[in-house]
């Protein structure tokens, strides 16, 4: 028997791709106050290859204006050499800022420096203020409210060599995305679905180093993008008898698609239950028209959405799957697999408050027999999440 085993590729997280975008396409439509992307990446000839469940890692470039201002702040000319820590070879002071090392979260020990350094009583005195002991809570959102180039800003009275800034910066780190294609549906393609963070803090626009690098900043086919595939224990059922029930508001719908996609393209025989959830039916229904297709096909068994602000009250997708308590249970009973992907901080939290009530009131379990239920569930796998 032949045995096929995937090409080998030598690209990984510590020796990247460096892929090219061929699609860079807004899903939301006019009107929305949302502007999420379906990219396309070229990974043909890498050698990569993926699963659906897994993410993909991506080195991005902070933004060119941000690192021109930081130069100026400094009073440097961005030639300078220097040597970010961890590296052996020195580069400009331009090159370091815009692929090395991070621009945000700046840390405490920058305005010990900027305190030790400047020359203007003022600057002291607040600096010192801020390092006081009894000021932790100011010092904390004096920060979050910060990158560092608003400290250049605020405390001029400071000279910091381009090498002294450069030792106060983290590294930039690459950010992961869920995979939204399945490789049997798109063979030599990744697709991702990413939300730009753009928002205002301290008086100045903002923006998310790599979801606005990826949306605003790379040229289709131009731009090299350093790219990994990051496995992840996320992933459809092994037997595709197995009915699931994916849970994906927002970009959480990414993995979603590729699941789906791999089903169809595997003749699984289990059924599919998507729950959705954006702000408006008319503009925000990501991949609306897809999925669509695979419910009048019946390669989707149920699409229950909700749609949060096409009405006074809100409503999510954990009250679609309360409304839906009783069929819900039934899957579970008969074995689905039960999947959330998106916000962590708080959807993720609700649907999973939601899940245990569901299974409590339909079983008829106490509440620790339902915690019970749901901590065997995520023994046997059948309860998954990519949440972030
Ligand atoms: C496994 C995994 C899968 C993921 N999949 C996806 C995906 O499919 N699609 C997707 O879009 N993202 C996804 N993400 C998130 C993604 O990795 C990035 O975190 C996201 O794009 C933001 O990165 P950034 O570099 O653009 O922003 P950063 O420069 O890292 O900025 C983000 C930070 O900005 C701050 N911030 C953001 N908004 C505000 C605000 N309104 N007010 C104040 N501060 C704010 C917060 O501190 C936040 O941590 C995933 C993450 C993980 C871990
Ligand atoms: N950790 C992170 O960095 C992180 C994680 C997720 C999203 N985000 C950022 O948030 C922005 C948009 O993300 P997104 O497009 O994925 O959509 P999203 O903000 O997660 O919203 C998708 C839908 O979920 C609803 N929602 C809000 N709170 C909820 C809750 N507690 N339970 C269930 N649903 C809830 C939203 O409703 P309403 O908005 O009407 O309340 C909306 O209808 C992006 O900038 C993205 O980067 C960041």
């Amino acid at each position: 028997m032949h045995v096929s085993t995937p090409p080998f590729s030598p690209y990984t997280k510590d020796n990247p791709f460096a892929a090219r975008v061929l699609e860079n396409r807004v899903l939301n439509k006019d009107g929305s106050s949302k502007d999420t992307r379906h990219l396309v990446i070229d990974i043909a000839g890498s050698g990569l290859t993926y699963k659906v469940g897994d993410s993909l890692g991506i080195y991005p470039a902070n933004r060119p204006q941000l690192v021109e201002e930081v130069i100026e702040l400094l009073g440097a000319t961005g030639n300078e050499p220097v040597l970010p820590a961890r590296l052996t070879a020195a580069l400009s002071l331009r090159e370091a800022l815009t692929t090395k090392v991070s621009l945000t979260g700046p840390t405490k020990k920058i305005l010990e420096t900027l305190g030790a350094l400047t020359a203007d009583p003022k600057e002291k005195e607040q600096l010192a203020a801020l390092l006081a002991p009894e000021a932790k809570e100011a010092l904390e959102l004096f920060l979050g409210q910060r990158e560092y180039i608003d400290l250049l800003e605020e405390f001029p009275g400071a000279k910091l060599t381009p090498q002294a800034f450069i030792d106060h910066l983290r590294r930039l780190m690459p950010r992961l995305y869920s995979i939204a294609s399945s490789p049997k549906m798109f063979p030599g393609q990744v697709h991702l679905t990413v939300a730009p963070v753009r928002y205002e803090s301290n008086g100045r626009r903002r923006y998310g180093v790599c979801s606005t690098f990826l949306a605003d900043r790379v040229t289709r086919r131009k731009t090299p993008v350093p790219i990994f595939v990051a496995d992840s224990h996320f992933g459809v059922p092994a037997d595709g008898a197995k009915d699931i029930i994916m849970i994906g508001p927002g970009t959480g719908i990414a993995p979603f698609r590729a699941f789906v996609q791999e089903r169809v393209a595997t003749h699984a025989t289990g059924h599919n239950w998507l729950f959705y959830g954006d702000q408006h039916a008319a503009t925000d229904y990501l991949y609306g028209d897809e999925w669509k297709k695979f419910v009048a096909e019946g390669r989707v068994a149920r699409v229950d959405l909700a749609f949060s602000r096409d009405q006074a009250k809100k409503v999510y997708v954990q009250d679609r799957m309360r409304e839906a308590a009783g069929e819900l249970w039934a899957w579970l009973k008969g074995g689905a697999y039960f999947y959330v992907c998106g916000d962590a901080h708080r959807m993720a939290k609700d649907v999973d408050l939601a899940l245990h009530e569901i299974i409590a009131q339909q079983g008829g379990l106490e509440p620790a027999a339902a915690a019970d239920y749901v901590k065997q569930m995520k023994k046997d796998k059948r309860y998954q999440r990519d949440v972030y």
